[in-house]
């Protein structure tokens, strides 16, 4: 097993063997990057955490162009110039809530890397140490090449499916092809027997087998995340960051990097228990997420479905002021819409009003609110709201029992009881937060035609207690402040 890994195809490729302070410095960065993810497994330690994965980021790259010699320098260093130009551009200009469609798009391009570095291999496999004594590429090698690829592949093209998905450049609702399983699954098969192929096949014109499993790899990335959408979306996305973890990976052993196997190999492990916990937190099975619309609905949700006309109750910024003075308890529910009208500033100094008036106020994150994992925790953070008030779905859904008012803001889907109890909705399955049990509920969004995510009406909107105040949720909560006032 040993024999293959990286410091010896690194010691073939180059004359020698990887030297002791690089595979040193190596670990030290896989340490770093360890450290990075603890930290960022909670808001308070996450500034750290980044922090800490940038210093071994640094030390993987500089001990990499020290010890390799891939590339001229100079090719490598316009290189980075233009990344780093394009990559500043990019962080500068995008908007929050086009974060999740960012990074579907940037998994892409790992998967793309892992299919060129793979392909490289290929077609120059004695730059790359990985020519055996008769001048064949080794069978082991040409496993690592094939997985590579193919995982590279279906990375690229899932993640391209789910970056037009997420920003709204093809419908969000699942595309349910006839047959589908049986496809994928054929697709699946055919991918592992032309990879075994390929390992076995002598010094003869592999070449076939290799177009064939990078064709087939980029068509089951395609079919996997066609007929997922609605509420599963958010799965899609940590999956797809998994993939890239392990494509890397794959890359890292082709190349010989020790630093990236590390790399890609927590990427992709820490990616995949993320998808599972968000499995686990929109109560769906992570083998029918990943399987790609196993048991959703064919109608694709209620996009664009005719609305249903029920009375409902609309009150102003006074109205909501005064109420929110007379409560003991408010939980407030942030949802997508809070970091379209980057209200959390507003709501904090809304919060510290009331606060201030001996109202006791909590936050109730939903670990699907917004558009990707942590969303609003970032945005509450970003207006210093405290940890100690931020609590999660588990922890504060028996307390809307004794809530007087639920604030909800900007979330749609995540209060939503039809996920409770209507089997036909996108959602249905998902645990919700359940607002109906507070006195009141005041709902903060812009009209009564806009919908959530998953594209359904709300029963919430009609309920005795609520009362709809429909305007940005930005300016409605500045109002309510000044009505406070
Ligand atoms: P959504 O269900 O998407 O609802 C957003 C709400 O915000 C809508 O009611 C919308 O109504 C309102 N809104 C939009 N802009 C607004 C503004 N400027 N001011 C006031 N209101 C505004 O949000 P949610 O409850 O946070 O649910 C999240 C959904 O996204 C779930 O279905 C989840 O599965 C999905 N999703 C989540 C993720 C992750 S990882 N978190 C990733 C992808 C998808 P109006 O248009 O009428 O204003």
């Amino acid at each position: 097993m040993m024999s293959f890994l990286a410091p010896a195809a690194d010691a073939a490729a180059h004359g020698g063997g990887t030297p002791a302070w690089a595979m040193l410095a190596y670990l030290i960065a896989g340490v770093f990057f360890i450290l990075a993810l603890r930290g960022l497994s909670s808001p308070a330690t996450s500034r750290a955490g980044n922090r800490n994965g940038m210093i071994g980021m640094a030390i993987a790259v500089i001990t990499t162009l020290v010890t390799h010699d891939i590339a001229n320098i100079v090719e490598i260093g316009i290189a980075i110039f233009l990344g780093g130009i394009i990559g500043v551009t990019i962080a500068r200009k995008i908007a929050m809530t086009a974060m999740p469609e960012l990074v579907a798009g940037f998994h892409s391009l790992v998967g793309l890397a892992a299919v060129l570095v793979g392909w490289a291999a290929y077609l120059n496999p004695g730059a790359f140490g990985l020519l055996t004594g008769d001048g064949s590429i080794g069978a082991v090698s040409k496993i690592e090449m094939g997985l590579g690829i193919a995982i590279g592949a279906i990375t690229f093209s899932g993640s391209v499916i789910a970056f037009a998905k997420l920003s709204g450049k093809m419908s969000g609702s699942p595309i349910m092809l006839p047959g589908r399983h049986v496809i994928n699954l054929g697709v699946l098969g055919a991918i592992i027997v032309l990879t075994a192929l390929f390992a076995l096949a002598g010094p003869g014109d592999t070449m076939p087998l290799i177009v064939a499993v990078t064709v087939l790899a980029f068509v089951i990335g395609f079919l996997l995340i066609i007929p997922i959408g609605g509420a599963d979306m958010p799965v899609v996305v940590s999956m797809l960051n998994s993939y890239s973890g392990w494509a890397a990976a794959a890359m890292g052993f082709t190349l010989g990097n020790t630093a990236m196997i590390i790399t890609g190999a927590l990427v992709g492990s820490s990616g995949a228990i993320l998808s599972y916990i968000m499995c686990r937190a929109m109560n769906r099975s992570f083998i029918s997420v990943i399987a790609g619309g196993f048991g959703a609905d064919d109608s694709g949700g209620g996009k664009g479905e005719p609305r249903e006309q029920r009375p409902y109750k609309q009150g102003s910024a006074a109205d909501a002021a005064y109420m929110l003075e007379q409560a003991e308890r408010v939980i407030i529910i942030p949802g997508y819409g809070m970091a379209v009208a980057q209200a959390q500033h507003a709501l904090r100094e809304m919060a510290d009003v009331l606060e201030a008036k001996g109202v006791e106020v909590k936050y109730a994150i939903h670990p699907v609110a917004g558009r990707m994992p942590g969303h609003m925790n970032v945005l509450l953070a970003e207006a210093s709201v405290e940890y100690d008030k931020v609590f999660e779905l588990e922890d504060i859904n028996s307390e809307f029992a004794q809530a007087d008012v639920a604030f909800i803001i900007g979330a749609n889907d995540v209060v939503n009881p039809a996920a409770k109890t209507d089997k036909s909705s996108p959602i249905y399955g998902m645990p919700v937060f359940d607002v109906d049990k507070a006195k009141q509920v005041f709902f903060i969004k812009r009209s009564m035609g806009g919908v959530g995510y998953a594209g359904v009406d709300n029963d919430v909107f009609y309920m005795d207690q609520t009362m709809m105040l429909l305007s940005d949720a930005k300016k409605m909560v500045e109002e309510i402040v000044k009505a406070m006032d």
